[in-house]
């Protein structure tokens, strides 16, 4: 049985993938600050109170993983604090850095020792990330803590590659979540979608920036 691990589980699209990879039989070890009952009445492994900030908090998960493999890791959890150019608060944007540039890297880093040939990475970053995509600016600290998620993963896949791990990067379109106050496709479409995408990863794929509708992006 395939085992899951995700970051960001307990609400929005990480909630949803966990509920769609539970629903296909397979492990799913649900990472969350705070635990969701319903994910663990269906049968996942909750473990609770990690926040990809802080690196005790990665550690403690590492130790609590230590002797599992597995066959994706998906970093999901993800921060929008929307700073336009009259209103930059620095704080903020240093903070979306950890949780979406930081966050990531810190998780696999910590749990490359429960990967091996064959495993897959999955992060969720988000197309507004994009260098060449941005037609409207704002976001400031969205923006470049995407920008530089998509720089670690683009490195994770060099550093990976003799290992056999594949690594991409994942925008999984405008979903209605608590992120965007509800606008956009339902979260079990882009769910569906980005397990899609998972599954067909490949080493040839890996260091890509992918839509979930299956189509490569521009950095
Ligand atoms: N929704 C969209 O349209 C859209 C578009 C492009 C990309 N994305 C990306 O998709 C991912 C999921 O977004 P979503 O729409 O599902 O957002 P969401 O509903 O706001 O959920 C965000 C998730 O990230 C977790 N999280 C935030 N900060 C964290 C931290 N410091 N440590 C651990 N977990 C943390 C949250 O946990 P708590 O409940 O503890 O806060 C929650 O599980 C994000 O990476 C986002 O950037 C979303």
């Amino acid at each position: 049985m395939p085992t899951s691990l995700v970051v960001g589980a307990n609400r929005g699209l990480g909630l949803e993938i966990c509920r769609q990879l539970l629903q296909r039989g397979e492990r799913v070890i649900a990472v969350c600050r705070t635990p969701n009952p319903e994910l663990a009445r269906r049968g996942a492994t909750m473990i609770s109170e990690v926040d990809v900030t802080n690196p005790e908090h990665v550690r403690r998960l590492a130790g609590e993983v230590k002797s599992i493999q597995l066959d994706w890791l998906l970093h999901n959890a993800g921060l929008l604090t929307a700073e336009s150019l009259a209103e930059l608060d620095f704080d903020r944007m240093l903070n979306q850095y950890q949780v979406n540039a930081l966050g990531p890297l810190r998780v696999v880093h910590a749990l490359l020792g429960n990967l091996s040939a064959g495993a897959k990475i999955g992060i969720v970053s988000s197309r507004v990330g994009s260098l060449g995509d941005n037609a409207s600016g704002g976001n400031y600290g969205y923006r470049m803590s995407k920008a530089a998620v998509n720089m670690a993963g683009v490195n994770l896949a060099h550093d990976l590659r003799a290992r056999g791990i594949a690594v991409l990067l994942l925008h999984p379109g405008l979903v209605a979540t608590d992120m965007t106050a509800g606008r956009g496709i339902q979260p079990a479409v882009a769910a569906r979608q980005l397990i899609e995408q998972m599954d067909e990863l490949c080493m040839q794929r890996s260091g890509a920036f992918w839509h979930a509708e299956g189509y490569p992006l521009p950095w």
